[in-house]
Protein backbone atom coordinates (compact mmCIF):
# COMPACT_ATOMS: atom_id res chain seq x y z
CA UNK A 1 0.00 0.00 0.00
CA UNK A 2 1.49 3.36 -1.15
CA UNK A 3 -0.06 5.78 1.26
CA UNK A 4 0.62 9.53 0.10
CA UNK A 5 0.24 12.66 2.37
CA UNK A 6 -0.48 15.93 0.22
CA UNK A 7 -0.24 19.31 2.41
CA UNK A 8 -1.19 22.58 0.77
CA UNK A 9 -0.11 24.98 3.36
CA UNK A 10 2.54 27.68 1.73
CA UNK A 11 5.09 27.48 4.59
CA UNK A 12 7.70 24.91 5.46
CA UNK A 13 6.92 25.67 8.88
CA UNK A 14 3.59 24.33 8.04
CA UNK A 15 1.23 22.87 10.85
CA UNK A 16 -0.96 21.04 9.03
CA UNK A 17 1.93 19.54 7.46
CA UNK A 18 3.16 18.29 10.97
CA UNK A 19 -0.09 16.59 10.95
CA UNK A 20 -0.46 14.93 7.85
CA UNK A 21 3.47 14.06 8.59
CA UNK A 22 2.16 12.41 12.03
CA UNK A 23 -0.92 11.16 11.21
CA UNK A 24 1.47 8.92 8.62
CA UNK A 25 3.92 8.03 10.67
CA UNK A 26 1.19 6.47 12.78
CA UNK A 27 -0.11 4.69 9.94
CA UNK A 28 3.61 3.13 9.13
CA UNK A 29 3.80 2.33 12.73
CA UNK A 30 0.64 0.30 12.94
CA UNK A 31 1.68 -1.68 9.80
CA UNK A 32 5.31 -1.32 8.53
CA UNK A 33 4.64 -2.38 5.17
CA UNK A 34 2.54 0.26 4.45
CA UNK A 35 4.80 3.11 2.03
CA UNK A 36 4.62 6.53 2.95
CA UNK A 37 5.24 9.40 1.58
CA UNK A 38 4.30 13.40 2.06
CA UNK A 39 4.65 16.07 -0.48
CA UNK A 40 4.43 20.06 0.35
CA UNK A 41 2.50 21.21 -2.54
CA UNK A 42 4.47 24.69 -2.39
CA UNK A 43 7.61 22.88 -2.30
CA UNK A 44 6.88 22.06 -6.00
CA UNK A 45 7.57 24.35 -8.63
CA UNK A 46 3.73 23.71 -10.07
CA UNK A 47 2.13 25.30 -12.54
CA UNK A 48 -1.43 27.03 -12.67
CA UNK A 49 -4.24 24.85 -14.34
CA UNK A 50 -4.51 25.71 -17.73
CA UNK A 51 -7.00 23.50 -18.98
CA UNK A 52 -4.48 21.41 -21.05
CA UNK A 53 -4.88 17.79 -20.85
CA UNK A 54 -3.32 16.55 -17.42
CA UNK A 55 -1.35 14.20 -19.51
CA UNK A 56 0.80 17.06 -21.28
CA UNK A 57 2.22 18.55 -18.40
CA UNK A 58 5.59 18.75 -17.26
CA UNK A 59 8.38 19.09 -14.54
CA UNK A 60 7.05 19.24 -10.97
CA UNK A 61 3.31 19.75 -12.12
CA UNK A 62 3.83 16.33 -13.62
CA UNK A 63 5.42 14.72 -10.87
CA UNK A 64 2.69 15.79 -8.69
CA UNK A 65 0.19 14.55 -10.80
CA UNK A 66 1.97 11.06 -10.91
CA UNK A 67 2.41 10.49 -7.32
CA UNK A 68 -0.88 11.20 -6.72
CA UNK A 69 -1.81 9.03 -9.74
CA UNK A 70 0.56 6.36 -8.42
CA UNK A 71 -0.96 6.38 -4.58
CA UNK A 72 -3.62 3.69 -3.23
CA UNK A 73 -4.80 6.10 -0.47
CA UNK A 74 -4.16 9.75 0.28
CA UNK A 75 -4.15 12.02 3.41
CA UNK A 76 -4.94 15.87 2.25
CA UNK A 77 -4.23 18.32 4.36
CA UNK A 78 -4.81 21.94 4.26
CA UNK A 79 -4.78 24.90 6.16
CA UNK A 80 -8.51 26.60 6.57
CA UNK A 81 -8.10 29.92 3.90
CA UNK A 82 -11.02 32.06 4.00
CA UNK A 83 -13.27 29.46 5.09
CA UNK A 84 -11.93 26.40 2.65
CA UNK A 85 -8.97 24.67 1.17
CA UNK A 86 -6.34 26.77 0.18
CA UNK A 87 -5.75 27.52 -3.41
CA UNK A 88 -2.78 25.65 -3.86
CA UNK A 89 -4.82 22.52 -3.21
CA UNK A 90 -7.19 23.92 -5.52
CA UNK A 91 -5.01 24.15 -7.89
CA UNK A 92 -3.46 20.54 -7.81
CA UNK A 93 -6.97 19.13 -7.66
CA UNK A 94 -7.31 21.21 -11.03
CA UNK A 95 -4.09 19.55 -12.35
CA UNK A 96 -4.94 15.92 -11.98
CA UNK A 97 -6.79 13.82 -14.09
CA UNK A 98 -10.41 12.85 -13.40
CA UNK A 99 -9.85 9.52 -12.50
CA UNK A 100 -6.22 10.27 -10.50
CA UNK A 101 -7.66 8.62 -7.09
CA UNK A 102 -10.87 7.30 -7.98
CA UNK A 103 -12.06 4.99 -5.52
CA UNK A 104 -9.46 5.50 -3.82
CA UNK A 105 -9.87 5.94 0.02
CA UNK A 106 -8.97 9.15 1.27
CA UNK A 107 -8.33 10.74 4.63
CA UNK A 108 -8.35 14.49 5.75
CA UNK A 109 -6.46 16.79 8.32
CA UNK A 110 -7.03 21.10 8.35
CA UNK A 111 -5.74 23.31 10.84
CA UNK A 112 -7.25 26.80 11.41
CA UNK A 113 -7.20 29.50 12.96
CA UNK A 114 -9.90 28.62 15.70
CA UNK A 115 -12.68 25.34 15.29
CA UNK A 116 -15.29 27.52 13.93
CA UNK A 117 -14.90 26.53 10.23
CA UNK A 118 -14.67 23.12 10.80
CA UNK A 119 -17.63 22.09 9.00
CA UNK A 120 -16.04 23.63 5.58
CA UNK A 121 -14.51 19.70 5.33
CA UNK A 122 -17.82 18.55 5.24
CA UNK A 123 -19.37 21.08 2.73
CA UNK A 124 -16.12 21.86 1.08
CA UNK A 125 -13.76 19.22 0.40
CA UNK A 126 -15.73 16.35 0.97
CA UNK A 127 -18.19 17.73 -2.33
CA UNK A 128 -14.82 17.80 -4.26
CA UNK A 129 -13.05 14.28 -3.35
CA UNK A 130 -16.96 13.28 -4.57
CA UNK A 131 -16.72 14.96 -7.75
CA UNK A 132 -13.37 12.71 -7.95
CA UNK A 133 -15.58 9.66 -6.39
CA UNK A 134 -12.85 9.47 -4.09
CA UNK A 135 -14.29 7.01 -0.79
CA UNK A 136 -13.64 9.83 1.83
CA UNK A 137 -12.95 8.46 4.98
CA UNK A 138 -16.14 9.61 7.73
CA UNK A 139 -14.08 11.09 10.22
CA UNK A 140 -12.02 14.04 9.70
CA UNK A 141 -9.36 15.50 12.17
CA UNK A 142 -9.87 19.06 12.37
CA UNK A 143 -6.79 21.11 14.61
CA UNK A 144 -6.43 24.85 15.45
CA UNK A 145 -3.31 26.88 16.76
CA UNK A 146 -3.84 26.15 19.65
CA UNK A 147 -3.23 22.36 19.31
CA UNK A 148 0.75 23.32 18.42
CA UNK A 149 3.44 24.76 20.79
CA UNK A 150 6.61 26.42 19.25
CA UNK A 151 6.09 24.58 16.31
CA UNK A 152 4.89 21.41 17.98
CA UNK A 153 1.52 19.29 17.86
CA UNK A 154 1.45 19.57 21.83
CA UNK A 155 -2.26 18.21 22.02
CA UNK A 156 -2.75 14.69 22.44
CA UNK A 157 -6.39 14.96 21.46
CA UNK A 158 -5.45 15.76 18.32
CA UNK A 159 -2.12 12.90 18.13
CA UNK A 160 -5.06 10.77 19.16
CA UNK A 161 -7.13 11.66 15.88
CA UNK A 162 -4.21 11.27 13.92
CA UNK A 163 -3.63 8.15 14.97
CA UNK A 164 -7.59 7.10 14.37
CA UNK A 165 -6.90 8.40 11.04
CA UNK A 166 -3.36 6.93 10.22
CA UNK A 167 -4.91 3.53 11.21
CA UNK A 168 -8.55 3.87 9.67
CA UNK A 169 -6.91 4.43 6.46
CA UNK A 170 -4.55 1.42 6.69
CA UNK A 171 -7.87 -0.73 7.25
CA UNK A 172 -9.95 0.88 5.41
CA UNK A 173 -7.25 -0.17 2.15
CA UNK A 174 -7.13 -4.08 3.43
CA UNK A 175 -11.12 -4.15 2.54
CA UNK A 176 -10.33 -2.53 -0.67
CA UNK A 177 -11.22 -5.31 -3.57
CA UNK A 178 -8.79 -5.42 -6.30
CA UNK A 179 -11.34 -3.90 -8.62
CA UNK A 180 -12.79 -0.63 -6.96
CA UNK A 181 -14.99 0.28 -9.69
CA UNK A 182 -17.00 -3.16 -8.24
CA UNK A 183 -17.51 -0.33 -5.22
CA UNK A 184 -17.95 3.15 -6.29
CA UNK A 185 -21.77 2.74 -7.68
CA UNK A 186 -22.16 4.79 -10.56
CA UNK A 187 -19.63 6.63 -12.56
CA UNK A 188 -20.61 10.74 -12.85
CA UNK A 189 -21.18 11.93 -16.46
CA UNK A 190 -18.45 11.73 -18.65
CA UNK A 191 -16.81 15.06 -18.67
CA UNK A 192 -14.14 15.80 -21.54
CA UNK A 193 -10.97 17.34 -20.93
CA UNK A 194 -9.89 20.25 -22.96
CA UNK A 195 -6.78 19.33 -24.20
CA UNK A 196 -4.44 22.04 -25.52
CA UNK A 197 -3.88 20.24 -29.36
CA UNK A 198 -7.73 20.33 -29.61
CA UNK A 199 -9.03 23.10 -32.25
C1 LIG B 1 -4.97 34.11 4.08
C2 LIG B 1 -5.36 33.39 5.34
C3 LIG B 1 -6.69 33.07 5.54
C4 LIG B 1 -7.08 32.40 6.71
N1 LIG B 1 -8.41 32.11 6.86
C5 LIG B 1 -8.79 31.38 7.95
C6 LIG B 1 -10.14 31.00 8.10
O1 LIG B 1 -11.00 31.31 7.29
N2 LIG B 1 -10.47 30.25 9.20
C7 LIG B 1 -9.55 29.88 10.13
O2 LIG B 1 -9.89 29.20 11.09
N3 LIG B 1 -8.24 30.25 10.01
C8 LIG B 1 -7.85 30.97 8.95
N4 LIG B 1 -6.54 31.34 8.80
C9 LIG B 1 -5.57 30.89 9.82
C10 LIG B 1 -4.86 29.61 9.39
O3 LIG B 1 -5.76 28.64 8.89
C11 LIG B 1 -4.15 29.00 10.60
O4 LIG B 1 -3.18 29.92 11.07
C12 LIG B 1 -3.50 27.67 10.27
O5 LIG B 1 -3.05 27.09 11.45
C13 LIG B 1 -2.34 27.78 9.34
O6 LIG B 1 -1.88 26.46 9.08
P1 LIG B 1 -0.41 26.18 8.55
O7 LIG B 1 0.54 26.41 9.70
O8 LIG B 1 -0.45 24.76 8.11
O9 LIG B 1 -0.15 27.13 7.42
C14 LIG B 1 -6.12 32.02 7.68
C15 LIG B 1 -4.78 32.37 7.45
C16 LIG B 1 -4.40 33.02 6.31
C17 LIG B 1 -2.94 33.38 6.09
Amino acid sequence: MRLLGVSGGPTQSSKTLLAVKTSLNYAKAYDETVETEVVNVSEYNVQFCDARDPAKYEGDSKLLIDKIISADALIFGTPMYRGTYTGILKNLFDLIPNDAILGKPVGLIATGGSDHHYLALEHELKPLLGFFLAIVLPGVVYANNQHYTNGELSSDEIKDKLKQLGTSIVNFHRMMPDDKYSIIGALGPTIKRKSLSDK
